[in-house]
């Protein structure tokens, strides 16, 4: 399956959630080839610290759209700097899977990219999962649980109940290499992120 991880707004967690996404299913024994086609190459550095550091599952990474091995689980991390990679990846994806953060103008951003990808010359449309990442700890804050039902109101998608919670472990891991759920196998970020693994990937 070719999994493009994407939004317009920067920052959403797109390199950190496709980054956490093959190394999970690398850990499962699954043939994984990572692109990253930002020009920004968070992907390509944090991949570079893991080849350094000898972490294994390793990982295999290609910057330029070459061929698409329908052997391995694909997982694409784009920016929109580059809109021309961008396109020719949406229009290849499977599936687009879309971080939300929780805020307003999240939101807004989200339905314009909606509207770029129906704009896509597709033989057939992709499948959209959106998912709020970097959701609110404290449940008295309440913009979690409205970006969330204000997507469900979006026809074009699907919202996967599972969220990722604005976590510090993210950042930790990232920096060495590191999935969250190696850095911290029984904290909450990677349970959480066992969860959302699942959801998209099912046994
Ligand atoms: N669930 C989360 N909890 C805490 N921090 C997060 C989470 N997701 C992402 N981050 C942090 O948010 C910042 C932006 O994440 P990331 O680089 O993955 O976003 P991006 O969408 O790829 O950004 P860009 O548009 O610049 O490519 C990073 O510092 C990352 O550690
Ligand atoms: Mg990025």
């Amino acid at each position: 399956m070719i999994t493009v991880i994407a939004n317009l707004k920067g920052g959403s967690g797109k390199s950190t959630v496709a980054f956490n996404l093959a190394v999970w299913l690398a850990s499962a024994g699954r043939s994984v080839l990572c692109y990253d086609l930002d020009p920004q190459a968070t992907l390509s550095d944090v991949l570079q610290v893991r080849q350094e550091e000898a972490y294994q599952p390793a990982l295999s990474l290609r910057q330029h759209i070459e061929t698409w091995p329908s052997d391995s689980e694909i997982l694409i991390d784009v920016g929109t700097s580059d809109m021309t990679a961008m396109t020719q990846a949406l229009t290849a994806a499977t599936r687009i899977v879309v971080p939300v953060a929780p805020s307003q103008a999240d939101l807004w951003s989200t339905q314009r990219f909606l509207y770029q990808i129906s704009q896509l010359e597709r033989a057939q449309a992709p499948q959209i999962v959106a998912f709020v990442n970097r959701a609110d700890t404290h449940s008295a804050i309440k913009e979690s649980d409205q970006t969330a039902e204000a997507l469900q109101l979006l026809p074009q998608l699907t919202v996967l109940k599972t969220r990722l919670c604005q976590r510090t472990a993210y950042r930790r891991s990232f920096s060495e290499g590191l999935a969250v759920f190696e850095l911290e196998p029984n904290g909450k970020a990677a349970q959480e992120f066992e969860q959302f693994a699942r959801q998209l990937y099912p046994a």
